[in-house]
């Protein structure tokens, strides 16, 4: 075994040339070679692509790979094993998961998988905490799975899928070539992901057919009258046939993208250009297949593989010339790389927010009377910095402390919905140095995860292009792993400004119309409200500022058109909890009419109605001066 890592590492293992890197390893501890080496032969015996692939990188990345490949295949196996019922095996995924959980801070497992699973957490400083869903995923899917269409059955394979391969990036990162992916491609990378999973599914029809399981959605069977019933009784129709026409067809058109590897590392690029040639080739062999398909999974001829890998190991082996790569020394274990325990299904298992250093608890309001979604504009870092004679930066750390401060009176009270105005459009405009500071606090907020553990899923809001591409990367992370969560939304408006929401809506309209999809004369507040960029967000009840100035700033334009507004004298980072549930209590008192008659409305509640309440005052204003939004 060359690629077996050692369970220390010298500083010469560390610095590893093309030269080193195939050198064998000696020194492991016998339990963790033999772990290692288990991960590899599973890997090569379940799937011989996949393992050809892996082997298309460095020696010394290669059991970071069979690791978490097999850690991945052995959960979904255990979940797959029709031989015990769907409860106890929902009961031995979650087992396993629970022991991961359990074993990560020690650094070793009984288990072998788990146990090359744990080192390699250790080693390569990943977050399993970021396998939370999928892992539960797992553990639901033994209940079985139906999608009504393709955005659920998408949502199913991406939440599964993206959190593996997000590790697998994270590792040649950390090794020194990073797989970031450029804003553009971000789509397409996904959609490659839909391609992977179709194309297995597809493969293994005949074994999910004799489990009972149909993992397509009945959109596309509906399409195709009759598929659905052949296909459970094994009959290879006019239907079938042409549903694997069809779904071959736009697998291949999933994984066919030229552009994902543009600009790319060769040696990340070589390894994924190679996987979308030997997932065509896989659906060469679905299409040819024929009634054979319902019998058992096809493989493409050897020498199909052959005519893809050759080349490919040439081109690998010098693309891996150009860089030398660093293996990490192995991390001490520590409980704050813990992955959290997956999710039951209906009760979560966060932590609760740590009280209110004065012990203050929130006002009691009743559910009915709380805003659903309170936006906040952060005022004053500056001015709270230049007061203590300090650079503008130290005030927006002080600015990031207050942010956790109020996300854990949020979750307090009970809000649903909180949006901070973090990083605008206009904001580029300060110094270079300022935005720099800024945008380095939201990487090491980012990064730190305060809010990991307690109910609160992340969204970003704002542009694609400008951002550091490390730091969408990490938005996009955060918004993955969070997604499930129903507590609180936290939006993030980083790079954001309303205008430019607006304008970027009206130009997804009008592509909708050019493509027949819309009647212009007919679009409706709510066709315009579904082509927001966040579509779903729901209107803005609360807007808070804070630092005196009593403007709204690009800020939520559409979503503010019926919030109540509520302007605090003091500066951002000398706010805490109590404030918000203060501007909280003061919205309760007010009364709101949505352009009806006070009469016909509660305080504090109800939806927008149709009318407006009154002329707008609104007026095109020229560069404002202060605050986020400007
Ligand atoms: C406005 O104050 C504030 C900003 C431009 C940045 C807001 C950013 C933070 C509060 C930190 C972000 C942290 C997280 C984690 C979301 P200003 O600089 O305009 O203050 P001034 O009006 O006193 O000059």
């Amino acid at each position: 075994m060359s690629d077996v890592p050692p369970a220390t590492t010298t500083p010469a293992d560390r610095q590893v040339t093309p030269e080193t890197a195939g050198r064998p390893v000696t020194g492991a501890d016998p339990a963790l070679r033999a772990a290692y080496r288990l991960c590899r032969r599973r890997t090569k015996d379940q799937d011989p692509a996949e393992y050809a692939l892996i082997q298309l990188v460095p020696p010394t990345l290669r059991p970071a790979l069979h690791a978490l490949w097999a850690a991945a295949n052995a959960l979904d196996d255990l979940g797959d094993d029709r031989t015990a019922p769907a409860a106890e095996r929902a009961a031995r995924v979650e087992a396993w998961i629970t022991a991961l959980h359990r074993e990560l801070p020690t650094g070793s497992s009984p288990d072998p998988i788990r146990h090359a699973l744990v080192d390699t957490a250790c080693r390569w400083r990943l977050d399993l905490s970021e396998l939370r869903d999928a892992m539960a995923q797992v553990r639901d899917d033994t209940r079985g799975r139906h999608f009504a269409d393709w955005a659920q059955w998408r949502a199913w394979g991406r939440d599964n899928l993206l959190p593996w391969f997000g590790l697998v990036r994270t590792v040649f990162d950390r090794a020194g070539v990073p797989v970031a992916l450029r804003l553009d491609t971000r789509e397409a990378y996904e959609e490659f992901l839909d391609g992977v999973r179709l194309t297995d599914i597809l493969t293994d029809l005949s074994a999910d057919l004799a489990q009972g399981d149909l993992l397509l959605p009945a959109e596309v069977l509906d399409r195709h009258p009759g598929s659905a019933a052949d296909l459970t009784r094994r009959r290879w129709s006019p239907a079938v046939a042409a549903l694997v026409t069809q779904l071959t067809g736009l697998a291949r058109q999933w994984v066919t993208r030229e552009a994902l590897t543009r600009g790319m590392h060769p040696g990340p690029a070589t390894v994924l250009d190679t996987m979308a040639a030997l997932l065509r080739a896989q659906l060469d062999a679905v299409d040819a297949a024929g009634p054979a398909l319902l019998r058992s999974p096809p493989r493409p001829a050897l020498r199909v593989r052959a005519r893809i890998l050759a080349p490919a190991r040439t081109r690998a082996a010098l693309a891996w010339s150009l860089t030398p790569l660093t293996v990490p020394p192995r991390h001490r274990p520590g409980p704050h790389r813990s992955p959290a325990p997956a999710r039951p299904a209906s009760t979560g298992r966060f932590r609760q927010p740590p009280p209110h250093p004065g012990g203050e608890q929130p006002p009691r309001i009743p559910p009915g009377l709380l805003p659903a979604h309170v936006a906040v504009i952060m005022d004053g870092n500056g001015r709270w910095a230049q007061q203590r004679g300090l650079p503008r930066h130290e005030g927006h750390r002080a600015g990031a402390v207050t942010v956790r401060e109020v996300v854990h009176g949020a979750l307090e009270i009970g809000l649903r919905h909180l949006t901070l105005y973090t990083f605008s459009t206009e904001n580029w405009r300060r110094d270079p140095e300022e935005v720099d500071a800024i945008l380095d606090l939201l990487r090491g907020e980012l990064t730190e995860n305060p809010f990991g553990e307690l109910d609160v899923r992340l969204r970003w809001h704002g542009r694609a292009g400008r951002l550091p591409p490390d730091l969408v990367d990490l938005l996009h992370l955060r918004e993955r792993t969070t997604r499930a969560r129903t507590g609180l939304t936290l939006t993030m408006c980083i790079d954001y400004g309303g205008r430019d929401e607006l304008t970027r809506t009206a130009a997804a309209l009008a592509h909708r119309a050019r493509a027949g999809h819309l009647e212009p004369d007919l679009i409706a507040e709510d066709d315009f409200a579904r082509h927001l960029p966040l579509g779903d967000m729901p209107d803005v009840d609360l807007l808070w500022r804070t630092g005196g100035e009593q403007r709204v700033s690009n800020f939520l334009p559409w979503h503010t058109a019926y919030a109540e507004l509520h302007f605090t004298p003091g500066l951002w980072p000398d706010a805490d909890r109590r404030d918000l549930w203060q501007a909280i209590t003061a919205y309760t008192h007010r009364q709101r009419h949505h352009g009806a008659t006070p009469a016909a409305t509660a305080p504090a509640s109800g939806t927008p109605a149709a009318s407006a309440d009154g002329p707008s005052t609104a007026r095109r204003s020229a560069a404002p001066a202060a605050g986020p939004g400007e």
